[in-house]
Order: structure tokens, then sequence, then C-alpha cells
């Protein structure tokens, strides 16, 4: 599940889903709703919610996405990958790494980036993958 802005984090969401062979259900917040999301969560051995930094927070969208599945325990348990855009400084990955535990999940990889995906970030990426086997 994500939200992006110009691009960058859509892109990353890309990358999980095409790194690897598990069937992935991606989830873009604005054209998505958090129903759908649920039902995805349902039967996912992992999630990853993905966010830009805006105004030194996470985006509303992904906030309110994480708070619906917690309010479901659909995340109690699982391994999350937390992948994030920022331009100067990242907060939205640390945000939601918090409201990730609090919901009891297990962050296994966090994910940030400055503007752009690179090929660094694409290896961190494919590397985060092999956490959640
Ligand atoms: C309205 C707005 C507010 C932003 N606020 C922040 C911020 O507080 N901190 C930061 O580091 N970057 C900030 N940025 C930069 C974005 O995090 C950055 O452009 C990011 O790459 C956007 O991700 P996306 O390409 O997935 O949309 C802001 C960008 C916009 C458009």
């Amino acid at each position: 599940m994500f939200q992006s802005l110009n691009g960058s984090v859509s892109q990353a969401a890309q990358i999980i889903a095409n790194g690897t062979t598990n069937c992935v259900k991606i989830h873009d917040l604005q054209v998505s709703d958090f129903t759908k999301c649920a039902l995805s969560s349902y039967d996912s051995e992992f999630l990853a919610f993905g966010s830009p930094t805006v105004y030194e927070q996470m985006t509303p969208l992904v906030e309110g996405a994480i708070q619906y599945l917690k309010g479901l325990h659909l995340i109690k348990g699982r391994k999350v990958i937390l992948f994030g855009s920022f331009c100067w400084l990242d907060k939205a990955v640390n945000q939601m790494k918090k409201m990730i535990e609090q919901a009891g999940g297990v962050v296994v990889a966090e994910i940030t980036f400055k503007m752009a995906v690179d090929s660094k970030t694409t290896q961190q990426i494919l590397e985060s993958l092999k956490l959640l086997v």
C-alpha cells in the first residue's frame, strides 16, 4: 500500500511487486480504498507500506490505512517492509514504524530514498524481500 505524489514511492512499490515470485497485490491509496487493502491483507504473509514525507509527516492516506488495518488486527504478527521518499529529512518511515510496532507488526526493513529510486535503493528493496521468507 502506498501513496505517491511525484512517482518515486510508486516506483519503489513496483520494484517490490516485481521483485518477488509471491503473489503481490499492490494498492495505490489514491485509487484503491481501505476495504480493498483489508481484503488483500487478510491472507497476506507480509505487508509493505510506502509514503513520501509531506510536511514532516507520512501522508494522511497511508496513516489512515495503517490505522484501519490495525483496527482489524491485520498488522499484528505480520512482517512489514516500509519505504519512503523525502527531500531533506525522512519522517514518514519513522512514523510508520512506530504505528506498525504499536499494531504488533514486525518491521523487517526500512528503506528511505531522496526524491528518486536509484540503483542502490533498488538493491536495498530486493535485499529486503529476502527477509520475508
Ligand atoms: C507539499 C510537499 C511537502 C513536502 N514536505 C517535505 C518534508 O516535510 N520533508 C521532506 O524531506 N520532503 C518533503 N517534500 C518532498 C517529498 O518528500 C519528495 O518530493 C518525495 O520524493 C515525494 O515522493 P513521491 O515522488 O513518491 O511523490 C515535500 C513535497 C511536497 C510536494
